[in-house]
């Protein structure tokens, strides 16, 4: 109080008691001040808040993953930037040309969102497309030197929901803040390679109890004629022809919506509501990770695993699988999956007999 007032501070007690009335109004609009200049910069921080924690948190690049994307001098990665916005730029127009209404985001849309405030990313996870590596790659990157190797991190850790934070539970201006200005990335594979992929991991595999009760069960009594007691009991034989008779019944989707491993890339991640910045193909992964992992600045840091199995599902398995498959559910099933290929680019496969 004292050294606020003009008094030297060795005034007698007399000249303090006369003083208090301008000391007090002195207080007072001082206070006044720094309750506006508090205002001011709270606003001022908070207009760019995103920009701003991700300028300080990138570190050594000093720019968030999305300016180093749309303002790329400083980025030399140009033929791989080039094919980025042409996949941008093809998705933008698929989507003008085949969806009709644009509706508004809703939080729960978000629920495949997984955001990493640390480096200004938000990843939209599609599983049977190296998700289980992207989930680990976002643990290391945004705990703090817990985790230094991805495949140290066990599988099942990577999918507990609550590792990671997801963009469905942040409140509307939090989604809004980082739908602006983080980087938005996907990454698809081409469609039917992905449902074989599915079906042969969720339905050939003896220890994928849960998905033979939940689904393989059902499958069968639906779709089996003269089911075997024991295939009724443990729905653990579903063949890839029942598996397909399941997607395309009308009844399917009215009862329930699709588990994430067979739901559509459109309906998971809303590509045409959200505007991805890179959408990396499962056909050329390492590259786009590594295209993803030096936009933020971490390609240092942490590399992307390298799969090297040899029971990868590529278009020839596709292709075998498909010749049980009679042409009728062929085109059934090409329309329920036909917005992942126009949406991707991916070309209509060469082994389907729709005609
Ligand atoms: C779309 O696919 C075609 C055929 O596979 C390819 O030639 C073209 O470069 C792709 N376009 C983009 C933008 O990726």
């Amino acid at each position: 109080m004292r050294s606020s007032g003009e008094g030297s501070g060795a005034e007698p007690g007399g000249f303090t008691m006369r003083m208090p009335r301008g000391g007090l109004l002195f207080l007072v609009t001082l206070l006044g001040s720094l309750f506006v200049l508090v205002l001011y910069f709270q606003s001022v921080t908070k207009s760019d808040a995103g920009v701003k924690t991700s300028k300080r948190v990138a570190g050594k690049s000093r720019r968030s993953p999305l300016q180093t994307l749309y303002n790329g001098d400083q980025w030399e990665m140009l033929s791989a930037q080039r094919s980025l916005q042409g996949r941008r730029e093809l998705l933008e127009q698929a989507c003008l040309s085949h969806t009709k209404k644009r509706r508004v985001l809703a939080p729960s849309d978000l629920k495949h969102l997984i955001v990493d405030d640390k480096h200004s990313l938000i990843y939209c996870y599609v599983p049977k497309v190296a998700c289980t590596n992207w989930k680990r790659v976002l643990m290391i990157l945004s705990s703090d030197g817990h985790y230094t190797d991805p495949l140290a991190i066990p599988a099942s850790e990577a999918h507990i929901p609550g590792n990671l934070r997801r963009m469905s539970d942040l409140s509307v201006s939090e989604i809004n803040l980082r739908l602006r200005t983080y980087l938005k990335f996907l990454f698809v594979r081409e469609p039917f390679e992905r449902l074989v992929s599915a079906y042969r991991n969720k339905f050939t595999r003896s220890y994928n109890t849960a998905f033979h009760k939940r689904y393989g069960t059902k499958i069968i009594q639906r779709y089996r004629p003269n089911p075997k007691p024991e295939s009724l009991e443990k729905g653990s034989d579903v063949s890839f022809v029942e598996f397909v008779q399941y997607l395309v019944d009308p009844r399917t989707q009215r009862e329930d919506s699709f588990n994430e491993h067979w739901e559509r890339v459109h309906s998971l991640c809303h590509p045409c509501l959200i505007h991805y910045d890179v959408v990396g193909k499962y056909e050329t992964l390492e590259p786009d990770a590594q295209a993803v992992l030096k936009l933020a600045g971490v390609d240092q840091m942490v590399q992307f695993p390298t799969s090297h199995k040899s029971t990868r599902t590529d278009g020839n398995m596709a292709a075998s699988f498909f010749q049980h498959i009679g042409p009728f559910y062929q085109k059934k099933l090409f329309n329920l999956y036909r917005m992942d290929y126009l949406l991707f680019n991916y070309s209509t496969p060469g082994y389907l007999r729709t005609r």
